[in-house]
C-alpha cells in the first residue's frame, strides 16, 4: 500500500470515531501504519516525552544547548539544575510558548508537539502549573473547577452549562486528592498558599491531562503542605507521567525517582538522587561543596 491509500485509511478511520482536531499531527493523520486511537497518546515506544537535540538561543545565549531527554509512562521525573540552567525555558518548549531554533520534541512516538500551538498542547493533554499560583480569587473552590473544566471544553455560553454526572464525580474526585473536600464553597482568595498551588493542579486535573509539567510546586509553602504536596505528587504518579522542577531537596527526596540534572541547557547527570548527589561535576556546579 502507498503511504497515500494508507493516509486516506487512517482519516477514514478518524471519521468513524472523530477526534478532537488537535490530535492530527499538523493536520496530518498521525500514523501510517498504525491508525492512533483518537485521543490517545500513543507510549508503545515506552516514553510519553521525547526531547532530542534541542537548541535555543535569546539574542545569542544558548539557554538550551543539546538537550535530550525522555520520560516514560507514569514516570515521576524530577528536575533540579542551578539557577538559569534552562528548566523552565524546557516547559516553555514543551507547552509551545517558546518555540526551539532546532531540535525534535514528541508527545507520545507520533505527536509531533513542534507542530501545535500552546491551546492545541493543552488540549492533546500536556497541563502545566506555573510557580506563582493563578486561581481566581473571588470564586469559590468548586467554581474554580468548574471553571476550569469549561475552559478546557471551550464553553462558550457558561449560563448554560451544567455538570453532567461524570464530572460531577471527578471534581469530587479531585476535590479530595487536593486535600479541600469540605472546602468546595470557600472563597479561594481566602486559602492559604499552599491550597491555592493545590487548586491550581486541581483545575489541571479537571482537565484530566496525561503529562502534568509542574514548576517549583512547592515554593512558598510551609513544611506541612510541602510534605502533603509530595503525597499528592506520589498519588498522581502511575495514571499520570509528572515533569517537577525543585530546589528544595527534602521535597526532591520524599518523590523523587529518577532525577535529571539540568545546566547550561543540557543534561548533567541522570540517576536516583543519590548517584546525582555524588557525582562530581553535580556537586560543582548545583549542589556545592
Ligand atoms: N524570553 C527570554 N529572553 C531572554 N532570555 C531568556 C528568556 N527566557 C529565559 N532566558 C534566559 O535563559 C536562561 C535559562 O532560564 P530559565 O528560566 O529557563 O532557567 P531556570 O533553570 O528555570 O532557572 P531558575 O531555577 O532560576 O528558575 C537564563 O539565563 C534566562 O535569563
Ligand atoms: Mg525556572
Amino acid at each position: 500500500m502507498t503511504p497515500d491509500l494508507m493516509e486516506a485509511g487512517a482519516q477514514r478511520f478518524e471519521r468513524a470515531a472523530p477526534a478532537p482536531a488537535a490530535a492530527a499531527s499538523g493536520g496530518r493523520s498521525p500514523g501510517y501504519a498504525r491508525p492512533a486511537v483518537p485521543g490517545e497518546v500513543d507510549v508503545t515506544h515506552g516514553r510519553i516525552l521525547y526531547l532530542e537535540d534541542v537548541h535555543v538561543s535569546f539574542d545569542g545565549f544558548k539557554a538550551i544547548n543539546g538537550l535530550q531527554l525522555d520520560i516514560a509512562p507514569g514516570e515521576l521525573r524530577c528536575i533540579i539544575g542551578p539557577n538559569g540552567a534552562g528548566k523552565t525555558t524546557m516547559m516553555d518548549i514543551i507547552t509551545g510558548k517558546t518555540r526551539p531554533d532546532k531540535g525534535t520534541v514528541f508527545f507520545g512516538s507520533t505527536i509531533d508537539l513542534l507542530r501545535h500551538n500552546e491551546p492545541q498542547i493543552a488540549q492533546l493533554g500536556i497541563g502545566r502549573k506555573f510557580q506563582k499560583p493563578t486561581v481566581f480569587e473571588h470564586l469559590s473552590v468548586f467554581e474554580n473547577l468548574e471553571l476550569a473544566l469549561k475552559t478546557h471544553k471551550g464553553v462558550k455560553h457558561s449560563m448554560f452549562f451544567r455538570l453532567d454526572s461524570a464530572q460531577s464525580g471527578r471534581l469530587a474526585e479531585v476535590l479530595h486528592t487536593i486535600h479541600l473536600a469540605g472546602s468546595e464553597a470557600r472563597l479561594a482568595g481566602e486559602l492559604s498558599h499552599g491550597q491555592k498551588q493545590w487548586l491550581e493542579i486541581g483545575m489541571l486535573l479537571m482537565q484530566q491531562p496525561k503529562l502534568l509539567l509542574l514548576d517549583e510546586p512547592v515554593a512558598g509553602m510551609t513544611d506541612e503542605e510541602t510534605a502533603r504536596t509530595a503525597e499528592l505528587f506520589l498519588s498522581l504518579k502511575g495514571s499520570h507521567s509528572l515533569m517537577v522542577v525543585e530546589h528544595d531537596m527534602h521535597f526532591i527526596r520524599a518523590i523523587s525517582e529518577k532525577v535529571t540534572v539540568l545546566c547550561d541547557g543540557a543534561v548533567l547527570a541522570e540517576g536516583t538522587l543519590d548517584q546525582v548527589q555524588a557525582d562530581e561535576r553535580v556537586i560543582e556546579v548545583y549542589l556545592g561543596r
